[in-house]
């Protein structure tokens, strides 16, 4: 493990966004998971400006993002997590539509408790080169809560009390904050060839200490299944 300290989150993100450039000049089919929320905000304004100057391309480049909100307000729509990369991401670079993909649309009612299809889909194309990934104040990467399985797949699950609390800030009224999700498993996220983990602000403090010095899974932190990754990078502004 790899724990990269910097001053500000605007440092850190600059970092990532240039990881992952790089991944891109190195290997122009690079197989990308991404992440949303406000962590990785800023690293994706730094790719799309990078963009401009026309400095990478990212037309045969394949995306998996994290995990999916189900069951949105119609007027929420803009909540979820395709239209944050849209707007982020996938909008201002050159990417083939048809190489993003999703667990989930946001919109499917029809649900069902296994979507380890996706977990295949990855494998198909090679699996995950780089993954992005932020981490919940209660240890949660993608939506794996507290409780999940070290061998879990892409699934639908509960959100915690804890991650509806955190995510109603995006909301209007708490109620509206859709408590189901689709998401990677933690066995599909162990299974990526590199992972860079954003990790901002003092409220991620607890949860990062617990991966930092974590000697086993611990299913009440699921962060923790990273412990032994042999190539992870974790990128902070949380001085240890
Ligand atoms: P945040 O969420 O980036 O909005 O803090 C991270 C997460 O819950 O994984």
């Amino acid at each position: 493990m790899n724990v990269l300290y910097f001053k500000s989150k605007e440092d850190g993100s600059i970092k990532g966004a240039e990881l992952i450039i790089e991944g891109i000049k190195q290997n122009k089919n690079l197989v990308l998971g991404l992440a949303t929320g406000s962590t990785p905000e800023q690293m994706y304004n730094y790719i799309t400006s990078n963009y401009k100057n026309k400095d990478v391309s990212f037309k045969d480049v394949k995306t998996f993002n994290l995990d999916e909100y189900v069951g949105l307000k119609n007027e929420d729509e803009n909540q979820s997590y395709r239209y944050f990369m849209d707007k982020n991401l996938f909008n201002h670079i050159d990417i083939n539509k048809e190489n993003i993909n999703f667990p989930i649309n946001f919109s499917e009612t029809n649900l069902k408790p296994d979507y380890s299809y996706y977990d295949e889909l990855i494998a198909k194309a090679g699996g995950i080169d780089i993954q992005i990934l932020g981490i919940g104040n209660n240890g949660h990467i993608a939506f794996n809560e507290p409780g999940s399985k070290i061998g879990s797949k892409t699934r639908l699950i509960d959100l915690a009390e804890s991650t509806i609390q955190a995510n109603s800030r995006f909301f209007k009224d708490i109620n509206d904050v859709p408590k189901k999700a689709v998401s990677m498993g933690i066995d599909t996220i162990i299974k990526a060839k590199k992972i860079i983990l954003l990790a901002f602000g003092d409220s991620k403090k607890e949860a990062l200490t617990k991966l930092i010095y974590a000697k086993s899974y611990d299913e009440n932190w699921p962060c923790t299944a990273l412990w032994n990754h042999k190539d992870l990078t974790i990128i902070t502004d949380i001085e240890f």
